[in-house]
């Protein structure tokens, strides 16, 4: 008899651990009994630690680090600006191989809104989407390029587009100011643009 209560009793804990008390919430700590590895004697990046004497776990790098890879040591290459306003100008070789990439570039990430001569007529007007900046008139034609540069890297202020930084390195990015200035010349040329030679013929 003594085993029948014993094995009820069994019964009765196996159950409840098993399905628990269904429903019920708690704020307190659930019981552990096996903890399966929930706590680890490890640090979570930005803990505190008792250990090192600023009380910070994350280590900051030894003297003379020197950064790799993505770092860009020129800050107005990097972030368009000059202290705090924004810089003008190209950090990047201005020539035709610059004008290529950044056409290119430009057609691959920014056509489907700004359309292929940056008026703002991408493919997305066409699907309703509205108020997509029209890059060839005022304000963008007047905006310093590290302004512009900025913008395509953190995207624009109101926050309806994103920013490019992981699609475009700093280089491409400089290329594609540089194609939106090329649009923005085409979009605004006159007359007076043309040599004499160019003129000659067109009855100007
Ligand atoms: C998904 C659509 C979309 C794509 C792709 C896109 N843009 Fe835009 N962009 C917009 C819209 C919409 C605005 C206007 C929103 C606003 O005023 O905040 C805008 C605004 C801008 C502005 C002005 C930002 C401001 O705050 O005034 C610049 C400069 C610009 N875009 C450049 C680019 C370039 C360069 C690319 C390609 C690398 C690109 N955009 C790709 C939708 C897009």
């Amino acid at each position: 008899m003594r085993y029948v209560y014993l094995i009820l009793i069994f019964v009765v804990i196996a159950a409840v651990s098993v399905l628990g008390f269904r429903g019920t919430k708690s704020t307190k700590n659930p019981l552990e009994i096996f903890d399966d590895m929930d706590h680890m004697p490890k640090y979570q990046p930005q803990d505190e630690s008792a250990f090192f004497a600023d009380g910070r776990t994350d280590r900051l790098p030894v003297p003379g680090t020197v950064a790799r890879g993505t770092f860009e040591p020129d800050a107005f290459k990097a972030s368009g600006k000059n202290g705090d306003a924004y810089g003008s100008g190209f950090p990047i070789a201005v020539d035709n191989a610059a004008m290529k990439r950044g056409e290119e570039r430009y057609n691959i990430y920014c056509t489907p809104c700004h359309g292929a001569a940056g008026d703002g007529q991408g493919r997305l007007a066409a699907y309703g989407m509205t108020a997509i900046a029209n890059l060839t008139a005022a304000p963008y034609t007047e905006m310093p390029e590290g302004e512009i540069y900025h913008y395509i890297v953190n995207g624009s202020r109101s926050g309806r587009m994103y920013g490019y930084k992981e699609k475009l390195s700093v280089e491409d990015r400089w290329k594609v100011v540089l194609y939106v200035r090329a649009l923005q010349r085409a979009a605004n040329g006159s007359v007076n643009d043309l040599t004499p030679a160019d003129k000659e013929g067109l009855g100007l």
